[in-house]
């Protein structure tokens, strides 16, 4: 099960990170060419989010299946840089992630005017996006 998990967490990392890019950049190109939102731009930040959506709950799940997750917890696991990784700051910086990408699609639904959807849609994915980026333990994975 555990096995599983991890090689779903991992598969789903690449899916994530290519669609969550790939919203971003379509919306960027599309709001530099004043270009109106459309369905096709709803479409791509919906599956942008919840690709994101998805991979938190898989990672949630994998924290108390992993032997570097919950059950590492410890004051001398948090004082190794990379078992802190796991334990503290990938979780909690994936779900402040999480969470702005949730308020940054929300607030662009309320808004009636294409522009400040896009910036909204834009600013919100994009600081996300820097925080995934940071807490991939990518020596590990790559
Ligand atoms: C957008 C969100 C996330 C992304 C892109 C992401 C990505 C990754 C990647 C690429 C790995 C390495 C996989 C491997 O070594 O094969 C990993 C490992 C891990 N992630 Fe995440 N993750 C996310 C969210 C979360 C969350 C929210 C949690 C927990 C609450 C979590 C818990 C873990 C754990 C425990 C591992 C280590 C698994 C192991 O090797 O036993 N992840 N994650």
């Amino acid at each position: 099960m555990y096995i599983a998990i991890k090689e779903l967490h991992s598969f789903i990392g690449f899916m994530t990170l290519t669609l969550f890019s790939f919203a971003i950049i379509f919306n960027l190109i599309s709001w530099l060419g004043k270009k109106p939102f459309t369905n096709v731009n709803k479409i791509i930040t919906l599956v942008g989010m919840v690709s994101v959506h998805t991979q938190v709950l898989i990672g949630l799940i994998l924290y108390f299946l992993s032997p570097l997750g919950l059950s590492n917890f410890s004051g001398v696991a948090m004082k190794d840089a990379q078992s802190r990784l796991y334990i503290l700051e990938h979780p909690l910086i994936m779900i402040i992630a999480f969470v702005l990408v949730t308020v940054g699609y929300s607030k662009a639904k309320k808004l009636t005017d294409d522009n400040a959807k896009y910036k909204a849609i834009i600013t919100f994915f994009f600081i996300s996006l820097i925080l995934i980026l940071s807490r991939i333990p990518w020596s590990i994975w790559i």
